[in-house]
């Protein structure tokens, strides 16, 4: 790599070391080390423990680069386990350290809080919950305007936020320009093509459909090509023509099922959480999609993290025999509740709006209409990683103290 290269690579990740830049953080004001961990006192009388090798290994110096650019030269490789300080300092409310080797690195006061990874900061970082409604959303529906949602700054964070928290956010005012519907989706990332929908899908009511979405059935809230081994992240849509009878749009919050289940099927949340279900789809003489995963995905933490069911396109079941009616009994618990008045809200989009819905978590289904009226609705879709990646910087200049803390990664296949 040539010195010019390198150049234009560090003006594009200007130097920060171990700094985050977040203003108002207690100072750290004291350390000391101890059988190879430094423990560090802020100004709050807060303290926090490091293991000196964790602290080696996590120098931002411009000799030892930065993960975040890539541009990376201390691995876990470059030291040795047993590791620790010749000095530990707090130095205008710093972390010094001095290592054997006379390397030298500093910590400021945010970067340590925001990392440290026992206690308070620990808890910060896993403190995001999401907002989980039922059949009365439709009263109080999360909704913002498209010249708010696109104007670069707060509204733009606030629409994140509100898709964040809900899983489902109305857009209202994006007029019916087809054009638009790109627009919407380019708020949250590039568009991510599919054999099923191609890059931008129409979907209305045509005479031979391929697919049901094109035809005025009625349609059961699903997720989205749950049969894709990742299954399509953000759901953009753009309603251009509704019907004034039936198409009335329908959500189910999959995360209230399953806290409900939780609740009141245990047996049936154990096996929706650790044996597999299968979805499939296929295209003759084109493509033969399958995956297979527990229809709720859960973290290290057993917080939500995913959802993946779509009624229709659901697998010859494929587990252990003595598991097969006690599964068809936990399909069923989500299956039954998705369908009820409990859970199960509606509203009728009016032309013109959008409406952005997490694939991993709400699903969306619609009520009969006449496919003669017209019904006319653009649809494309948006990995959850770009929209995630894009909250996250947004915060970082807007809300800082909320710019790192843990999001669900989605509906995962074990
Ligand atoms: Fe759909
Ligand atoms: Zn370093």
């Amino acid at each position: 790599m040539s010195h010019e290269s390198a150049t234009a690579i560090e003006s594009l990740n200007p130097f920060a070391g171990n700094r985050l830049g977040i203003d108002g953080l207690s100072a750290a004001t004291s350390a000391a080390v101890a059988d190879n961990t430094v423990t560090v006192t802020f100004a709050d009388g807060v303290t926090h423990r490091f293991h000196a090798q964790w602290l080696r290994h996590s120098c931002y110096c411009e000799v030892c680069g930065n993960p975040a650019d890539g541009i990376r030269f201390t691995t876990v490789v470059s030291f040795d386990s047993g590791i620790t300080p010749t000095r530990v300092d707090a130095v205008d409310g710093d972390l010094v350290i001095a290592w054997p080797d006379g390397h030298s690195s500093t910590y400021g006061n945010d970067w340590l809080l925001h990392n440290a990874y026992d206690g308070v900061a620990a808890e910060r970082r896993r403190a995001w919950r999401p907002t989980v409604w039922k059949s009365n959303l439709n009263e109080d529906f999360p909704t913002i305007s498209w010249s708010e949602a696109s104007d670069g700054g707060a509204g733009q964070l606030r629409l994140y936020q509100l898709l964040r928290d809900y899983g489902i956010v109305q857009v209202a005012d994006l007029g019916d320009d087809p054009e638009r519907t790109e627009e919407l989706a380019g708020l949250l990332g590039p568009i991510h093509e599919t054999t099923v929908y191609g890059r931008i899908y129409d979907v209305r009511a045509e005479p031979i459909a391929k697919l049901g979405a094109k035809t005025g059935m009625p349609q059961a809230p699903h997720i989205d090509d749950a049969f894709y081994y990742s299954q399509p992240g953000i759901d953009v849509f753009h309603c251009l023509v509704n019907t004034s009878e039936g198409g009335m749009s329908t959500y189910v919050d999959g995360f209230a099922i399953a806290e409900s289940i939780a609740a009141e099927d245990p047996t049936a949340y154990e096996l929706l959480t650790t044996i597999p279900i299968a979805h499939i789809r296929r295209h003759p003489g084109e493509i033969d999609l399958r995956n297979r995963g527990p229809l709720i995905s859960l973290d290290e933490f057993g917080r939500l993290a995913g959802i993946r069911y779509f009624d229709r396109a659901l697998a010859p079941m494929d587990c252990a025999p003595e598991l097969i009616d006690a599964m068809y009994d936990a399909v069923r618990a989500y299956n039954s509740r998705m369908l009820s008045d409990e859970f199960l809200t509606q509203i009728r989009v009016a032309p013109g709006n959008g409406m952005l819905i997490d694939n991993h978590r709400v699903m969306h289904g619609r009520t009969a209409f006449d496919p003669t009226l017209g019904r006319h609705i653009r649809l494309c879709h948006v990995p959850r990683d770009e929209f995630h990646g894009r909250l996250r910087e947004l915060s970082r200049t807007l809300d800082p103290r909320g710019h790192d803390v843990f999001l669900p990664q989605g509906s995962s296949n074990f």
